[in-house]
Order: C-alpha cells, then structure tokens, then sequence
C-alpha cells in the first residue's frame, strides 16, 4: 500500500506547557489559519490534561475537524490512585487519541514496557486511538541495538493486544536522542526503522501492517518536515517544539498535506 492511502496525520504533544490564555491563542491561530484553506491531513491537538477540556471546546468550532487527544492515561480504568486520570475520563472528556510510551514516561517516570502495554490496552477498551511511542536512545543505536530496542517495545504491545489492534493504532518511531534536541534523525535512518515497524506488524497481520500509520517524532520543524514525511513508511509526525507554535504547527501540517497528494521533495 503507498503512502496516498493512508491518511497522514501531524499530531501536536504540548507536553507540560500552556495556560488557558496560551491554549486559546494557538487554537485560534491554527483554525483561523485552516479555515482559508483546510488541509487533507488530521490533525491532534495533545494539551496538558487540565486544558483538554477547553480545547475540545474550541475545537468544536473548527472549520475542519480537529482531534483532541492525551499525553498518557492510567492504566486502570478506575479506583484509589491518588492524582491518576484514566482512560474512561479521557474519553468522556472528548479525546479520540492517547500517547502511550513517550520516551518521557519511560525514562523520567519509569514506565515498563509492561504498563505501557497495559496503558495500550485501556485506551482501546476506552474506546479510543493508541499512539504508541517507541524510540532507542543514543547509546542503544551506537551499539546496534536500535532494532532490537524498537522491537520489543512493540511486541510487549502485541503479545497483549495481538496485531489486528495495530489496524486502529498508530506508532510513533521517536528516536530518544532526536528529542527536543534540535538533532533530527536523517531520512534513511528514519525510513529504515518505519519498514522495520511496518513489516514486522505486516508479517504477523498484513491488513494491519498495510493499515498501520507510523508517525515521526524527535525535533520536526518547518524545515525538515517535507523530506521526512515524503518517506515511504512515515506517514505524518508528532510535534513537541513547534506544536506551540501556531504558524510552524500549520508549516508542518501544510509539508504532510504535500506529501500526500505527491508534491513534497
Ligand atoms: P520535539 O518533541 O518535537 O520537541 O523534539 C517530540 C516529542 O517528544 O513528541
């Protein structure tokens, strides 16, 4: 399957940035923007849990639909876990989509690839889109592991949830040490390990394989983000930096619209 039949998706991860002042001017900026010229892309929109209902709110009004989604969730639906937000309250909140794995959740807060596993699984019976991140850090892909590491971040995934699940699901490939870093991964290096994704899932469900959106992730700006989504097993990205920005947020968006209707270099 190419590229063109699969929708590309540019998703903004605000991470832990933003006040309702600041939420309400970059949704504005984004939709004024999309309202002159809507874009064949979908877009999401991952606030800070606390901003999500306003923004579900504005998005309401958008000229062309604007998801909104979650940066992580519980994995349990409900019950004592003090200062935990699961993923039923997500849902009824108004998210389609939850980021699960983030290389922050693994390697600030600790997560497993088990509980990410879990937290996959929540935001599906949630009735929600899993983005599950995976990403090798520098020295796992200086010592040849980055295969190895991608891997088996995908199959905790799959030995729970099996690979049909991967048919309603998107990855996100971040590269640990392309994160935040202004260091972007280069084409090749990209592309190589989306096929890798890809046919992985492929090989075990091939409607899922051929379905599966893989997103990049790890320092995409305006300038970088043609070639990437040009590639042929990247179908869109995850924007930390330039997702609080409106204008480079829409530079993004208008470099995957290009790439899918083939006018990207
Ligand atoms: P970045 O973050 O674009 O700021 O590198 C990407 C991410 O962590 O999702």
């Amino acid at each position: 399957m190419s590229t063109h039949e699969r929708r590309p998706m540019v998703a903004g991860n605000w991470k832990m940035h933003g006040t309702r002042a600041l939420a309400r001017e970059l949704v504005e900026g984004i939709m004024s923007a999309l309202e002159s010229s809507p874009a064949d892309v979908e877009i999401l929109l991952c606030p800070p849990y606390v901003l999500i209902p306003q923004v579900v709110a504005q998005v309401a009004a958008a000229p062309c639909a604007i998801g909104v989604g979650a940066q992580d969730t519980d994995a349990s639906d409900e019950g004592a876990f003090t200062g935990a937000v699961s993923a039923p309250m997500l849902a009824d909140q108004g998210c389609s989509h939850v980021i699960v794995g983030h290389s922050e959740r693994r390697h600030v807060y600790g997560e497993s690839d088990e509980t990410v596993a879990a937290k996959f699984e929540a935001v599906r019976r949630a009735g929600m889109t899993p983005i599950l991140c995976v990403g090798e850090t520098l020295e796992q892909r200086e010592a040849g592991d980055t295969a190895g590491v991608v891997l088996s971040q995908v199959d905790a995934v799959l030995r729970d949830a099996g690979a049909a699940a991967f048919a309603d699901a998107l990855i996100a490939y971040e590269p640990v040490w392309a994160i935040g870093t202004g260091r972007v991964a280069e084409p090749s290096q990209a592309q190589e390990v989306h096929e890798l994704l890809r046919r992985h899932v492929r090989d075990r469900d091939p409607r899922a394989g051929a379905a599966l959106r893989i997103l990049y992730g790890g320092s995409v700006k305006p300038g970088n983000a043609a070639r990437l989504f040009a590639l042929p097993d990247v179908d869109g990205g995850l924007i930390g930096g330039a997702s609080l920005d409106a204008p480079q947020f829409l530079e993004i968006v208008r470099a995957a619209q290009g790439a899918h209707t083939g006018m990207a270099g």
